[in-house]
């Protein structure tokens, strides 16, 4: 919980406000499956009165990524990604992990108190070995590493996708370990989930979209290389006149991201009474282009910016580092103290 204290007639009023925190790791481009479950929500929750904190995990991504020159670029592109769909650098912090590694200390202490079956429970640990990864103990103690990104803010609100659940249950876990053990030192977080619709964003092949199954759709993708993709989706050989159920259609998951819901009704309705007005999978797709070019046009525009400007997203995260790094020295000190560590 942040703390705004200002003065009024003389005396200081200190007022509670909630702290919002989220963290994205800096893994490839960011796709539309990132986007509608995770980063549209943060952007939007920088109107709701409060302190907001974003971050690039970028310890995070250590635990997979051996390429120091393609990190540095992911991390520079997450965050011209969140600024050029509308973080605002006024209304929210945004920062680098690695540029408060006081995280990196509170891991070890909230390590010192968690048992390791609460790691062994973990989903993605498990859904990663099951995939063939050979872990690192990086992998296996991330769950920590997101406790103390989340508890070193006192955050209160962890708005992410249903796959981090676990992670920010995690977190409560640990919170109340080190409770328990010292008194009240961390603030105990509760997760926010994107809208029901949004939680799983199919990718071009109907799976869950991912960077690692190689199905996604860049944010930013548009002109042929957007046709190509999106002519990529995966359909079947009915012909346009026969009627089909729109819930089973790909390219209609992919028209109900973009379009209001008139219109998607209308094209809903289409599908289901098949015919001669019936639209075809070619002109259903047309319409997702047009419409994803549409939606990301503004974007894609301050993007270009961006790029064009790299002093300006330095000094923001440089900036965003100092918020955040002082806010955690505080949370810091504090978990130190309670444990005998001063
Ligand atoms: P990826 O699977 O592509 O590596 P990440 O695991 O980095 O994506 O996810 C970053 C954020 O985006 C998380 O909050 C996650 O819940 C959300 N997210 C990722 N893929 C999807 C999807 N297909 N649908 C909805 N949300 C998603
Ligand atoms: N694990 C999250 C992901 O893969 C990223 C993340 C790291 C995070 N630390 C966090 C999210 C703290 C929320 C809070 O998407």
């Amino acid at each position: 919980m942040g703390r705004l204290s200002h003065s009024q007639a003389g005396v200081t009023v200190v007022t509670a406000m909630t702290t919002y925190l989220s963290g994205i790791q800096p893994s490839g481009l960011q796709h539309l499956g990132n986007y509608f479950g995770a980063i549209r929500q943060h952007i939007e929750l920088q109107a709701e009165a409060g302190e907001h904190f974003y971050f690039i995990a970028d310890y995070h991504a250590l635990t997979t990524n051996r390429d120091p020159a393609a990190l540095r670029e992911c991390v520079r592109e997450t965050a011209i990604t969140y600024l050029a769909l509308g973080l605002d650098p006024e209304r929210a912090t945004l920062f680098r992990q690695s540029d408060v590694p006081e995280v990196t200390e509170l891991t070890w202490l909230l390590a010192s108190v968690t048992g390791m079956g609460l790691l062994e429970r973990a989903h993605s640990y498990k859904d990663k070995l099951a995939h063939g990864v050979k872990p690192n103990v990086g992998l296996f103690t991330y769950p920590i590493l997101m406790a103390a990104d989340i508890l070193a803010y006192d955050s209160d609100v962890v708005p992410v996708g249903k796959d981090q659940v676990q992670h920010v249950e995690m977190a409560q876990d640990m919170a109340g370990y080190f409770n328990g053990a010292y008194g009240e030192v961390f603030t105990r977080p509760e997760y926010r989930l994107a809208g029901e619709a949004f939680t799983k964003v199919p990718g071009l092949d109907g799976q869950k979209m991912s960077k690692t199954y190689g199905n996604d759709l860049w944010i930013f993708e548009s002109g042929k290389r957007l046709k190509k993709r999106v002519g990529k989706l995966v359909t079947d050989s009915r012909p346009p006149e026969e009627a089909k159920d729109p819930d089973e259609i790909l390219p209609m998951d992919f028209l109900a991201l973009f379009l209001d819901p008139g219109e998607l009704e209308e094209w809903r309705g289409r599908v289901r009474e098949g015919g001669a007005e019936a639209p075809g999978y070619g002109h259903m797709k047309m319409r997702v282009v047009e419409a994803m070019e549409e939606q990301f046009a503004p974007a894609r525009a301050r993007r270009e910016e961006l790029l064009a400007d790299p002093g300006r997203v330095d000094e923001i995260l440089e900036q965003g580092g100092q918020v955040a790094g002082n806010r955690a020295r505080e949370v810091r000190e504090r978990a130190l103290a309670a444990c005998g560590l001063r």
